[in-house]
């Protein structure tokens, strides 16, 4: 048999699933002891070489209530040509189409290696992909020199028939018109005053004109006279657009002394959701905004334009003196709301050295599916190999990026569907398979996920229903489906559907069965999960001390110990290294905010929320390479005992590179060893960890910062931040604090750390 590892992994490649459990408690009761919820990391979008979609629609379920995809677990009575449903038993026909099947001409959807299909649906004319520029002017010569290169470049890389458009904005809003003959206009709007989206429409010509008696109404959409004069195909108008672009200036308007440039990002923001409301709703767009400082003016506004006012900081926030935060995240979180009911996607590449106001505008990009690029600047190969990498393209030629996506899970009666974290909203779905009890965005079984790249993962939680006392049949399985709607790249609509299944245990004659199907890397995720969203509501210490109860319950339950008597604390292989991921998780910018902006705080749990497994655990518990003499390059512990003279190491935050040169190899770097011949090898050495970081550079997104440091160098923080600090303050933690509940204290080593941890769990009394 194989092993879980093998199995984990045979999963994780077909279907793009890792559950925290692959063996289900057979009741609420059991479920709930297990402590880690029954949860799924997806990722619905996974890149499959060898999974060509079918040119066909999907087979439904005949149940009104049901409607789940015929898929590999349904039972198939090929002679009288009847399937049954796996999540309600119906029996259902199966389409004239389907005559000629037999057990051995099986269409693809019953075969156990297309539990993930993927179908072509053909319905409706293909639609253009969109891209709306919207572009601060209010940047350094250099910034804007430097954008504005990556934008024309960009339009090389756009599908040659996606409609472009670009409003720009300064103290004032800037929409071009794009015609394709004759000169171009552009209407100008003031930074300052909030406008309706009917307003808006009828200020760009959206709305047809009032006949007598009658109020103007809004052009049909995609009707061309309208649309035409600000989206035009990048075919036509690259050009002129490219001149354009060239020619754009820095904002006219002077900047007084200790002032900052008066930025209307809010209106701009709402002029193009308004513009593609008006005129493409529903049809794959993304909005790109590029700033490189905060909102100043208008609603939206983040601070002031006086300079001797900073803008609001996490102290700020918590002594609640952020006078603009609620107003304007508000303000924001409206926008995005309207841009995800249109299906479009908003995307923030923010370059600046100061904070840009991510903390209020994040739910743009969160509730839309779409990127959050931070930078210094766009002068930057951060920001230009990023913004590259957006346009990048699969095996087959094909843009990395999906629109207008809507998730719809489905399952067996013993669970309901709690809820999930990920870049979506909920479509307030009720149904037969929605929990009351929500994880996450829950109370549906439908998101909307406006865009999405084949690396989008979404949290999954499930509750398990099934009552103690009625014992799930021997043998039996739990199913869900995954179905996935979305608009290809190549604009056509397709859906894909995963269907799994995890046999159910009883878990208490069979707990050490379910305990070796726990899969630690994804229910470290999971959990970690959990917590970020907590924390965008919850105070930070309050976070830290659930996910701490959380860790001991789980170890009161695997651990094999005497009681009172932590030296005796055992965890098994499969729950080995959970501790540890909790540990990293808790000292992570993900939850700490200590010596990060607002801004940064945003960004980093951005990212977290969306990435796939492999990459989440990086952010959690960064990856240390050593380079030395003494062998070929290896992982190392991520501990300051790892930190050596002669070593170089690499570590990998996802966010960061950071080659840190050991002392003596610092030394001989300094005197000019790799120059000399004889010391090739010392040349070589210093190339290894530079080549490593290359490679990981080539396919991260967005592209990590590079930091060249070494022993003693002001940069190495960044390593000293995130090691274990094995040898340092080894003695300082306490026991609970002002709640009395044991919690674990900050900042110790991991062996304190355990310690700790391994008392709390084998105490009587915790
Ligand atoms: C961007 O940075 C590079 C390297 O630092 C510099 O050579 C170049 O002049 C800068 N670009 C602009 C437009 O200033
Ligand atoms: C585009 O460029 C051509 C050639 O320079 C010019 O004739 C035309 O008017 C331009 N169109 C716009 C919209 O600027
Ligand atoms: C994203 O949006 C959801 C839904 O509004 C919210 O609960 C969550 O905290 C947000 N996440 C982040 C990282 O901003
Ligand atoms: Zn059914």
């Amino acid at each position: 048999m194989a092993t879980y590892q093998e199995f984990i992994q045979q999963n994780e490649d077909r279907d793009g699933i890792r559950c925290s459990w692959n063996l289900w408690p057979s009741s609420r009761l059991e479920a709930t002891r297990l402590v880690v919820p029954v949860s799924c990391l997806y990722t619905p979008l996974k890149e499959r070489l060898d999974l060509p979609p079918v040119q066909y629609e999907p087979v439904l379920c005949s149940r009104a209530s049901c409607k789940a995809v015929l898929n590999p677990l349904c039972q198939v009575d090929f002679r009288a040509k009847i399937w049954a449903c796996n999540f309600c038993f119906q029996r259902n026909a199966f389409p004239p189409s389907y005559a000629g099947i037999s057990d051995v001409n099986q269409p693809a959807e019953l075969m156990p290696q297309f539990s993930t299909i993927e179908y072509i649906v053909q319905r409706g004319s293909p639609t253009p992909l969109i891209f709306l520029y919207v572009v601060d002017t209010c940047l350094e010569e250099e910034d804007l020199q430097a954008l504005k290169e990556s934008l024309q470049m960009s339009l090389s890389l756009l599908p040659p028939n996606a409609l472009v458009g670009l409003i720009t904005f300064g103290r004032m809003v800037q929409v071009h018109e794009l015609s394709c003959e004759g000169i171009a206009k552009s209407y100008v709007f003031r930074g300052t005053k909030e406008l309706t989206p009917k307003q808006i429409q009828e200020m760009l010509g959206l709305m047809k004109p009032a006949t007598s008696g009658q109020q103007g109404k809004p052009l049909a959409p995609h009707d061309d006279s309208a649309s035409c004069r600000f989206l035009q195909p990048v075919e036509k108008v690259d050009m002129n657009l490219t001149d354009l672009l060239g020619e754009l200036q820095r904002d006219p308007w002077p900047v007084p002394q200790g002032k900052r440039p008066l930025r209307s990002t809010g209106i701009a923001l709402s002029i193009a959701v308004g513009l593609l409301e008006g005129t493409y709703p529903n049809t794959g767009a993304r909005i790109m905004l590029f700033t490189g400082g905060p909102p100043t003016q208008g609603p939206g506004m983040v601070v002031g334009d006086e300079l001797k006012t900073p803008i609001r900081s996490w102290h700020d926030i918590q002594k609640d003196n952020a006078r603009h935060l609620k107003k304007a995240t508000k303000y924001y979180e409206a926008l995005s709301n309207r841009a995800a009911v249109n299906g479009h996607g908003v995307d923030i590449y923010a370059c600046a050295l100061d904070q840009t106001g991510l903390l209020e505008m994040k739910c743009l990009a969160n509730l839309t599916g779409g990127h959050i690029v931070m930078g210094d600047s766009f002068n930057t190969s951060l920001f230009k190999q990023t913004f590259q990498r957006v346009f990048s393209k699969d095996y087959s030629g094909e843009f990395r990026m999906a629109f207008g996506g809507t998730l719809e899970v489905k399952t067996s009666r013993e669970l309901k569907v709690a809820g999930t974290i990920g870049p979506c909203v909920s479509l307030n779905t009720k149904g037969p398979c929605v929990s009351d009890n929500e994880m996450g965005v829950g109370g549906t079984c439908q998101w909307k996920i406006c865009s999405l790249t084949p690396a989008t993962t979404l949290a999954l939680y499930f509750e398990v229903v099934n009552q103690h006392n009625a014992p799930v049949q021997q043998g039996g399985r739990g199913a869900i489906q995954f179905v996935t709607q979305y608009q290809h790249s190549n604009t056509q609509r397709r859906i894909r559907v995963t269907t799994i299944a995890r046999n159910w245990a009883d878990a208490q004659s069979q707990i050490q069965h379910i305990e070796s199907s726990f899969d630690q890397e994804a229910s470290a995720v999971l959990m970690a999960r959990l917590g970020v969203f907590r924390a965008e509501s919850e105070e930070g210490p309050d976070v830290l001390r659930w996910l701490d109860r959380q860790l001991i319950r789980l170890c009161q339950k695997f651990g094999q110990f005497n009681k009172d008597d932590p030296n005796s604390f055992k965890l098994s292989e499969s729950l080995s290294l959970y501790p540890q991921f909790m540990f990293h998780l808790r000292r992570s910018p993900f939850l700490q905010v200590f010596n990060n902006s607002p801004d940064e705080s945003s960004y980093y749990r951005h990212h977290f929320v969306r990435q796939d497994l492999t990459q989440s655990l990086i952010m959690m518990q960064p990856i240390l390479y050593s380079y030395s003499f003494y062998g070929p390059p290896e992982p190392v512990l991520l501990d300051s005992s790892s930190i050596l003279p002669d070593r170089i190491l690499l570590m990998d935050t996802f966010f960061q590179l950071v080659i840190f040169h050991g002392e003596t190899i610092a030394q001989w770097r300094k005197a000019g060893y790799q120059e000399i011949p004889e010391y090739e090898n010392f040349k070589q050495l210093l190339q290894a960890p530079l080549d490593d970081a290359e490679e990981i550079m080539q396919t991260r997104f967005p592209m990590p910062r590079y930091v060249d440091t070494e022993h003693g160098g002001s940069q190495a923080r960044f390593l000293l931040s995130k090691v274990n600090p094995s040898q340092t303050h080894n003695n300082l933690y306490a026991w609970g604090q002002e709640s009395g509940a044991p919690i674990l204290t900050d900042d110790v080593s991991l062996q304190v750390f355990m310690d700790h941890l391994k008392k709390l769990a084998v105490s009587s009394s915790a």
